[in-house]
């Protein structure tokens, strides 16, 4: 079959958008309608919930390889920040200095990453191992637990400063690109208690 440049522009101009809109891995499961307008701590560039309108949340993750990409966001893990209650594998605080990571729900898994170790790198080729002591939880939000910040995007590592120092990026930046892996199993202890 012959295809003329006609043809083959106008193919182009139908496929490119659709290529371009399923670039993002970030699949809706469902919508939660904000009920809260309060106002949350936007320091780290975060949005806040509107009463009334709708966010989408993700109840899974993109596949992890060797190099999962991901959107490193900053987190503080301490107990006198603004909003968020304690980390969600431990129900405690944690400091900042600690080189620590919440992931989206469908990386969280069910606290299945809870204590384990995952390999961190960033664009610039730097490279930190950090535990997983939180979720970043993509299913709920909008109300007090949550500062009041819509659900969590599906492919977020939320790092401690001591992530983003260490890997020699800049926490103004608010986010970066990053890829990341999980380090062996072994000699992870966790405890539920
Ligand atoms: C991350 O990568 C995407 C796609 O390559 C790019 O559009 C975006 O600007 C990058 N984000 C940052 C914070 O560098
Ligand atoms: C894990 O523990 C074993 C035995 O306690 C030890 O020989 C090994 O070096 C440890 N591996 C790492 C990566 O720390």
């Amino acid at each position: 079959m012959v295809v003329s440049f006609r043809t083959a522009v106008l193919l182009l101009t139908l496929l490119l958008p659709k290529a371009s809109l399923s670039a993002s891995p970030c699949k809706p499961s469902g919508y939660l309608k904000s009920e809260s307008d309060e106002n949350c701590d936007q320091s780290n560039g975060a949005d806040c919930c509107e009463a009334g309108k709708s966010y989408p949340q993700y109840k899974n993750s993109p596949q992890v390889t060797d190099h999962t990409p991901a959107i490193l966001t900053l987190n503080c893990f301490e107990e006198d920040c603004d909003g968020g209650g304690a980390s969600a594998c431990d129900d405690k605080f944690h400091s900042d200095d600690d080189f620590i990571v919440a992931l989206s729900t469908g990386w969280y898994n069910n606290k299945r990453r809870c204590g384990k170790k995952i390999k961190i790198t960033a664009e610039n080729g730097k490279s930190v191992l950090a535990k997983v002591v939180d979720e970043c939880d993509s299913l709920h939000g909008c109300d007090k637990d949550h500062d009041n910040q819509p659900p969590c995007r599906c492919n977020v590592v939320d790092a401690s400063k001591a992530v983003w120092e260490e890997l020699g990026l800049n926490t103004d930046d608010g986010e970066a690109n990053i890829t990341w892996s999980d380090v062996g199993e072994e000699n992870s202890s966790w405890s539920d208690a």
